[in-house]
């Protein structure tokens, strides 16, 4: 019998080893093998340990370390009932209800097992993208409607086009695994539960521009990952889908990790270069862009691990079915992060289109605190924080911008009606203080002049004209600032005083 326990970070934090290590000793003598999986996603049921029964998988969760002998007496074996028995998990309202497309096999497969990814129909995009043209893999990519993961949203297929035609003697595939978001660990899941998916994505986009070399920039709060990436990397060098020849195509493409050093800027990707060329991390102005002269001067293509992850499906299935999913130029899904004071937390890919409130309410239950919804912030720490009266936007990359906000990456992040959206507005610009790579004014020092007025504003002195100095301060960090950084902080902050003008209001003897 097979026991499937997830190693993903999150589920290791809620005890899984020991608890893989409980059904080691306790199942032993019997038939049992215990395969270490990715997460399916569901935080609130993890550790959530599926048994392989005649039947299909059965799952069982949130199992503690000390639930394991009695799980065993009442013979989960054979997907016996307990107290904890989810039944089979691809039918949990929370997972049915998902389009996994990019998750397809996230916390189904043994993520370092070449031949579990190749028996769960992996290598089938390699194997079509090698029996045709490159640039037909470009316009496949296109026409599918990808565009990137990272939190732009820049047309995939135009850039692998940029990268394609520009002429070079050595090209570069940079997948950029430094994940800063608050709230955000949908790369992190797929590289801890199927890393042969990014590295058949990067595969398939060293072939499509002409590039023989990649690299995953991951960050250093990421060991697991880490470790899983490299071993999914020697497994499948050594089984000869990297190396000097992709499987025996006769063209080399090979894959090594970089590990990031803690800076947030490092995900920017000028500045993820740089760090990646040695240097301290520092943003480079923009042109020339990375497609053009990237890593060492040559034209690189560099994106999130999810767009990567996502091509082989692509390939596989076709531009048309991936184009088929979505709303307006959103197309395909979106794995998106639900976090903060929410029941049920985890990972949801859903196409794009469904509303924040059915993520919000359907899938995380509401708050953990039981008190009301005040506020969702959407997009890491540069996002918008929305209000009641916006849940209903659609989860589309233009829905979102019409109304100040972005989609980023795909977090999510819950708040109820404890939430001061002043001292939110007051940690955007604390937060770009701490990462400002300092190159610009409006964001080095626009930053730190930010706290400074938030705290003028919420002590009452000279309120109204530093809230008028606010929105002006806002003005020039969007308008004035080089990258993203100091760019988007004014989204958190305005939203905030958009929605939320009462918070900055309050008597001056609240705050202090
Ligand atoms: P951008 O709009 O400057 O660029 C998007 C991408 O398209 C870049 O890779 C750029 O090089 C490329 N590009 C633009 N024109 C091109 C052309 N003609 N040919 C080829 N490539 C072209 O946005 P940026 O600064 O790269 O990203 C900002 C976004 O990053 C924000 O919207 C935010 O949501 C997201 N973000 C994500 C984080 C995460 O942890 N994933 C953290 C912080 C921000
Ligand atoms: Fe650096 Fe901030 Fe300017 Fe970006 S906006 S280049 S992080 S100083």
């Amino acid at each position: 019998t097979r026991i499937y326990i997830p190693a993903d970070a999150q589920a290791v934090a809620l005890a899984a080893d020991r608890v893989a290590a409980a059904f080691e000793q306790r199942a032993q003598g019997r038939d049992v093998t215990i395969v270490r999986t990715g997460s399916r996603g569901l935080f609130w049921l993890e550790p959530m340990v599926e048994v392989e029964t005649k039947d299909g998988r059965v799952a069982y969760g949130p199992v503690k370390p000390g639930d394991v002998g009695g799980l065993l007496e009442a013979g989960v074996l054979e997907g016996g009932p307990h107290r904890l028995r989810l039944g089979d998990p691809a039918a949990i309202p929370y997972l049915a209800r998902q389009t996994r497309l990019t998750f397809a096999r996230c916390g189904i497969v043994d993520p370092v097992s070449v031949e579990d990814y190749v028996a769960q129909v992996g290598y089938r995009g390699l194997s079509q993208a090698l029996s045709i043209e490159p640039v037909e893999i470009v316009d496949i990519v296109k026409a599918s409607g990808l565009r990137g993961r990272g939190g732009a949203g820049f047309p995939t297929g135009i850039k692998w086009s940029t990268v394609q035609l520009a002429e070079a003697d050595q090209k570069y595939i940079v997948c950029n695994a430094d994940e800063g978001d608050s709230g955000t660990f949908a790369d992190r899941m797929l590289m801890e539960g199927d890393p042969f998916a990014l590295i058949e994505g990067m595969t398939i986009a060293g072939l499509a521009v002409g590039a023989t070399k990649g690299f995953i920039y991951i960050r250093s709060e990421y060991p697991h990952a880490i470790r899983t990436m490299d071993r999914a990397i020697a497994t499948a060098t050594a089984a000869g889908y990297l190396g000097p020849s992709v499987a025996q195509s006769g063209r080399a493409f090979t894959i090594e990790t970089r590990t990031g050093a803690g800076a947030y800027i490092c995900g920017e990707e000028t500045a993820l270069l740089d760090s990646l060329e040695g240097k301290r991390g520092m943003v480079r102005a923009k042109p020339p862009l990375p497609a053009m002269k990237g890593l060492f001067g040559k034209p690189t293509v560099v994106n999130n691990v999810l767009s990567l992850a996502t091509v082989p499906w692509i390939l596989d299935h076709g531009a048309q079915a991936y184009a088929d999913f979505g709303m307006g130029r959103s197309r395909g899904t979106l794995p998106f992060q639900l976090a903060g004071n929410v029941k049920r937390g985890g990972l949801i890919e859903l196409a794009f289109g469904t509303t924040l409130r059915e993520v919000v309410e359907e899938f995380g239950g509401g708050t953990r605190s039981g008190r009301p919804v005040r506020a969702v912030q959407v997009g890491g720490p540069l996002g918008a924080y929305f209000p009641q009266n916006l849940l209903d936007t659609p989860l589309d990359y233009e829905a979102f911008a019409a109304q100040k906000g972005l989609l980023g990456h795909g977090g999510i992040v819950v708040f109820d009606d404890t939430v001061d959206l002043a001292e939110q507005a007051r940690f955007a610009f604390e937060f770009c203080a701490k990462e400002s790579c300092g190159k610009c004014t409006p964001c080095r020092i626009g930053s730190t002049r930010g706290v400074e007025t938030v705290d003028r504003i919420l002590a009452g002195i000279e309120r109204e004209k530093n809230l008028d100095v606010l929105v002006d301060l806002c003005e020039v960090m969007t308008d004035g600032s080089l990258c993203a950084m100091g760019g988007l902080t004014p989204v958190p902050v305005l939203s905030a005083l958009t929605h939320f003008p009462e918070d900055f209001r309050r008597s001056p003897a609240r705050a202090a």
